[in-house]
């Protein structure tokens, strides 16, 4: 596997440029639409309560439609914990109709993890066990998703917050069984398997050459920060070379399946941040991934 040298190295080829954004900010979103094709929502992010009901705001979403002419959708969960072994939130349900309702996708995501234990939110993201019953109740979850949505349905490699349990699967090998027997694509997050990298000591070199990268569609990049030694998945920073170069290595095995990057920052950090460095890192996407 040929490690990209420079970032200036075109990928053959040529990928969409996304980035994630959560509404009220007109001002970063004239400055990023020039440079993206997708925008990528997160439905958990734009919804309000009222009352004892959760909704989508009428005000981001009225924003979003504005674009709708400019610029593609795509939609990525955080709340559906497709691998709680109880039942997932029927809440994210909810908000996804209520936003597929009003706005045309590409496809949408979550991610391969779980967030509650026994009707108890966990308040992170957890790994899956990679286990022949685990993977039975995901394939079948997601044969569901894909006949409830007819649309793409995509999961993502989450970090690796605590240590494995014991596994019948690899990590690739658990992605490429649950990508055969549903049909379902994935997300690679070149920057979550750094954290795992630099946190756990994970192969990556050895897990991306057992892994069917044809099946990847969408990668994210995104920088967190280190405290006390370990690398944490909050998306406050500049993705760093190293991340991009990576996601390019994973297009360029990907077989043209591979279709957009996403730059994943989250809203409490455009003030540090700051407009031009999103638009200059935007910049530098489109000229690492698109010919
Ligand atoms: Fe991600």
């Amino acid at each position: 596997m040929a490690a990209s040298s420079q970032l200036e190295e075109k990928v053959t080829t040529c990928v969409s440029i996304g980035a994630t954004y959560e509404g009220r900010d007109p001002a970063l979103l004239e400055r990023m639409l020039p440079l993206v094709d997708y925008i990528e929502v997160t439905p958990e992010t734009i919804a309000e309560a009222k009352g004892s009901r959760i909704s989508l705001s009428k005000e981001v979403m009225s924003e979003l439609k504005n674009i709708s002419s400019e610029v593609k959708f795509i939609v990525h969960g955080v709340g559906l914990s497709i691998g709680s072994h109880d039942g997932w939130s029927p809440t994210y349900f909810h908000l996804l109709d209520e936003f597929l309702d009003q706005i045309a996708v590409a496809w949408h995501s979550e991610h391969l993890a779980y967030t509650k234990v026994d009707g108890e939110h966990l308040g992170i993201m957890l790994a899956m066990p990679k286990t022949d019953e685990a993977l039975d109740m995901i394939c079948e979850r997601v044969t569901t998703m894909q006949e409830r949505y007819k649309l793409p349905f995509l999961l993502e490699n989450v970090v690796h917050v605590i240590p494995d349990a014991p596994s019948d699967y690899s990590d690739a090998a658990f992605l490429n069984e649950l990508t055969k027997r549903t049909g379902c694509g994935l997300i690679l997050d070149a920057y979550n398997l750094e954290c795992d990298a630099h946190n756990h000591g994970f192969n990556i070199p050895r897990f991306l050459d057992e892994l069917d990268m044809t099946n990847v569609r969408e990668l994210h990049v995104a920088r967190g920060v280190e405290d006390n030694g370990f690398l944490l998945d909050v998306h406050s920073q500049i993705a760093a070379s190293s991340t991009i170069r990576l996601a390019q290595d994973v297009v360029s095995q990907a077989e043209g399946n591979a279709k957009v990057v996403v730059y994943e920052f989250m809203p409490e950090a455009v003030p540090g941040l700051g407009y031009d460095a999103i638009a200059e890192q935007l910049g530098c996407l489109r000229a690492a991934f698109r010919n």
